[in-house]
């Protein structure tokens, strides 16, 4: 194909941090619908979302030790770089991008501090029976409770349309950039541009 950029493949996402994004969704979807359509009881949903804090403090870590592609100051860009990327967003072809490219950074770096608020503000609640609460419930004021909770109810929602969007993004690069990014999750290798 003559307008084809050179590209190779390179091991992009290390096996950790592929452990990390599957286990995290699993554990985001099973806390949320546990929340919304679980049983009375609380337990199962706690322990989803302690699954969630042990996995935000790994990334967390991972951003400043990880390899290369993992970490934070090799996907977060300036103003710049995200408009000089947003507008190539629609042309239909790959980005060969080697990483998380600057406009989808932010789509994980929202990602990730909703799924904190999330976790803080649920220690912080306590259940409409008063019968579950999380551990920093006894430790705050109950305002402070009635506020953790009413985020937490907001935050399930906010958390809804990031994944709903991160999905959507995900299947436009399948199908209209052309480019498999969610392979590259599964395996860890991704094509990119030969320099
Ligand atoms: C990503 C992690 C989490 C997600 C997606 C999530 C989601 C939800 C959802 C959807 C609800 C129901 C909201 C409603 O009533 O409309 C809920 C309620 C609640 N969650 Fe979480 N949650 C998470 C983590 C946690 C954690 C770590 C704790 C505490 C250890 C926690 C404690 C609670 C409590 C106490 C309620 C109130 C239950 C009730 O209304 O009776 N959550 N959560
Ligand atoms: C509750 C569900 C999900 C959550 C909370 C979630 C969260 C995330 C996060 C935080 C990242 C950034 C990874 C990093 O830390 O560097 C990410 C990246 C990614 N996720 Fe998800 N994810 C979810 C579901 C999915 C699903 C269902 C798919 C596949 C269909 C998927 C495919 C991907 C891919 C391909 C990337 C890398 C994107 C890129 O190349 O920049 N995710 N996801």
């Amino acid at each position: 194909m003559p307008d084809r950029p050179p590209v190779r493949e390179m091991k992009l996402w290390d096996p950790l941090l592929r452990g990390f994004h599957w286990l995290l969704a699993f554990f985001v979807t099973a806390a949320w619908l546990l929340g919304n359509y679980g049983p009375t009881s609380m337990t199962l949903h706690f322990w989803c979302g302690y699954a969630v804090t042990f996995l935000l403090v790994f990334r967390l870590i991972w951003g400043f030790v990880g390899p290369e592609p993992a970490r934070f100051s090799s996907f977060l860009r300036g103003p710049k770089a995200i408009s000089d990327y947003s507008r190539h967003f629609f042309l239909r072809e790959p980005s060969y991008w080697p990483g998380h490219n600057p406009l989808g950074a932010l789509s994980v770096i929202a990602m990730l501090a909703a799924l904190a608020a999330q976790v803080l503000t649920g220690m912080m609640s306590e259940s409409e029976n008063f019968i579950d609460a999380g551990p920093l419930a006894s430790s705050v004021s109950a305002a402070t409770r009635k506020t953790a909770k009413s985020y937490h109810d907001f935050g399930a929602d906010l958390i809804l349309v990031l994944v709903l969007l991160h999905v959507s993004v995900l299947l436009f690069y399948r199908f209209w950039k052309r480019e498999d990014l969610i392979k590259s999750m599964i395996n860890g290798r991704k094509q990119v541009r030969r320099d």
